[in-house]
C-alpha cells in the first residue's frame, strides 16, 4: 500500500515540557491529522482527528463565527472523557437541520502515571471552521468520490476539485484503501494527513467497498470511520451501521453496502465472512427506509454501493461464483432492484470497476446506473472521477468530472419522480 504520510503534520515529541517543566524543549503539534467531518444527519455529526498522544479533546461549536456562546463535547467513552494515544472522535448532537455551525477542535496531552497524579495539559486549538446540517431544506448538493484506494495523487485532484465545487456533502463510495494492518496506517490513509485537509467543511458520508474490509485490523475500523448511533435506527438494524437514508434538499441519499466482492463460502475468508445475512437485512431495511416520509416524498432517489448493480456483458463475473470476484453484484441486485423500481429511484451511482460508465434507465431497469471511476490519473487509462450532484431548473444534473485533468466531461439531467 502506498502510504500517506505527510510532514505537515510530523510526528510531535510529548515530554514533560508540554507541562511547563522545560520551556526550551521543542513543541510539536498535537494534531496528527486535521478534522475529519463525518457520518452528518440533520441534527448531528462526528469529527474524528488523528492525535499525538497520550492526548484527550473536545469540539467547540457555535451558530456564531466568534464561539463566542460555544458549546463543549468531549471525545468520550462513557462516563469517561477520552484518552486515546492516535484518534480522537466527538458525536455533536441536538443540532438544527439546515444550519450552518463554526466549530474548532481541542487536543491536550495526558499524562497519566497513577490515578492520582493525572496531568492534563493546555488545549491546542486547531483553526476555526464551518460546516452545515442536512436536511429537505438544505442545499440540493453532493458529490461522489470512489476507489481512490491510498493513492495520493488522485486524492489530491480530488481534494482539489471538490474544494472547487464545494458540495454540501461528500460520498465516498467505497474502495478508500486496499487494505488496513493497523491503526497507523488507518490514520495515515483515511484522515487526510497529507495536506489533502477534504472534510474540515463539509462531510463525508462513508459507504464501504470490498477492500474496506480487508487487513488485519480492519475490524476496528470505526474508530476511525465512526458507524451510525444505533438511536438511528430499529434494534433489529443495529447491525446496519453504515446505511443511511438522508435528505439534503431535494435529495434523497440512500447508501447501501455490497460487502466485499466474494460469496461467504469463498476459501479466502476462511469462515469469517457473514455478508450474506447482512445483504439480506439491508433488503428489509431499505424496504421501510423507501416509505418514510421524508424519503418517500423526495423529488430524487440517489442510492450509492460500492460493487455495480448492472452490467450488460453476460461474462461479467457476478457476485455468485466461488471462482470469480464480482465485476457486478447480481445477489444485491436481484433483492435491491424490485425496490428501487417499485419507488421511482432514479439513480444508482457505484464503483469497483475504476473506469467510468453510464447504464442509461431501460424499460426492465428503469433507474439509470453509473459506475465512478476510480484510483488512477494515468489518462491513457479512465481516470478517478469526481461525480457532483445539483438540481437546476427543478432537475436534477450530475456532473462527471476527470480527475487527470480536472475537466467536466459528461452531464446528464433527471426529471423528478412522478406520482410519489
Ligand atoms: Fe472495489
Amino acid at each position: 500500500m502506498k502510504r500517506i504520510f505527510s510532514l505537515l503534520f510530523a510526528t510531535a515529541v510529548l515530554t514533560s515540557s508540554l507541562y511547563g517543566q522545560d520551556a526550551a524543549a521543542e513543541k510539536t503539534s498535537l494534531f496528527r491529522t486535521p478534522v475529519f467531518l463525518q457520518i452528518p444527519s440533520e441534527t448531528s455529526i462526528g469529527a474524528v482527528w488523528g492525535v499525538h498522544g497520550p492526548a484527550a479533546g473536545f469540539v467547540e461549536y457555535s451558530a456564531k463565527e466568534d464561539l463566542s456562546d460555544a458549546k463543549r463535547v468531549y471525545a468520550c467513552v462513557p462516563p469517561l472523557r477520552s484518552i486515546q494515544d492516535k484518534v480522537l472522535s466527538v458525536r455533536i448532537r441536538g443540532l438544527k437541520p439546515n444550519t450552518k455551525y463554526y466549530y474548532r477542535a481541542a487536543t491536550m496531552p495526558v499524562d497519566y502515571p497513577n490515578a492520582y497524579s493525572v496531568k492534563v495539559g493546555e488545549p491546542e486549538f486547531s483553526a476555526v471552521h464551518s460546516f452545515t446540517t442536512m436536511g429537505a431544506g438544505a442545499r440540493s448538493s453532493f458529490a461522489v468520490i470512489n476507489d481512490t484506494h491510498s493513492e495520493l495523487d488522485a486524492l489530491q485532484a480530488v481534494d482539489k476539485k471538490l474544494k472547487e465545487l464545494q458540495p454540501a456533502v461528500v460520498v465516498w463510495n467505497g474502495d478508500t484503501v486496499h487494505q488496513l494492518r493497523s491503526e497507523d496506517e488507518a490514520i495515515d490513509n483515511l484522515l487526510f494527513p497529507d495536506g489533502c485537509a477534504m472534510a474540515e467543511n463539509y462531510a463525508f458520508l462513508f459507504v464501504p467497498g470490498n477492500h474496506d474490509f480487508r487487513g488485519s485490523w480492519v475490524r476496528n475500523l470505526d474508530t476511525v470511520l465512526l458507524t451510525r448511533d444505533s438511536e438511528e435506527k430499529d434494534s433489529k438494524y443495529w447491525a446496519l451501521g453504515r446505511n443511511f437514508a438522508l435528505r439534503q434538499g431535494d435529495f434523497a441519499l440512500i447508501g447501501m453496502d455490497t460487502g466485499e466482492d466474494k460469496p461467504d463460502a469463498h476459501p479466502a475468508f476462511k469462515g469469517l465472512a457473514e455478508f450474506e445475512p447482512y445483504r439480506e437485512l439491508q433488503t428489509q431495511w431499505l424496504k421501510e427506509t423507501l416509505e418514510r416520509p421524508e424519503i418517500k416524498t423526495a423529488p430524487f432517489i440517489v442510492v450509492f454501493c460500492h460493487i455495480p448493480l448492472f452490467n450488460k456483458n453476460p461474462n461479467a463475473s457476478r457476485g455468485d461464483s466461488i471462482t470469480a470476484a464480482a465485476a457486478w453484484h447480481k445477489p444485491c441486485s436481484d433483492m435491491w432492484s424490485p425496490l428501487f423500481n417499485q419507488y421511482g429511484v432514479q439513480t444508482v451511482i457505484t464503483a469497483h470497476n475504476h473506469n467510468f460508465r453510464y447504464d442509461p434507465p431501460t424499460e426492465d431497469r428503469p433507474w439509470a446506473h453509473f459506475v465512478g471511476g476510480g484510483r488512477t490519473l494515468n489518462p491513457k487509462h479512465d481516470t478517478a472521477t469526481v461525480i457532483n450532484g445539483t438540481v437546476e431548473d427543478g432537475k436534477m444534473v450530475l456532473r462527471v468530472y476527470k480527475m487527470h485533468d480536472g475537466k467536466l466531461f459528461q452531464e446528464f439531467k433527471f426529471e423528478p419522480r412522478k406520482n410519489f
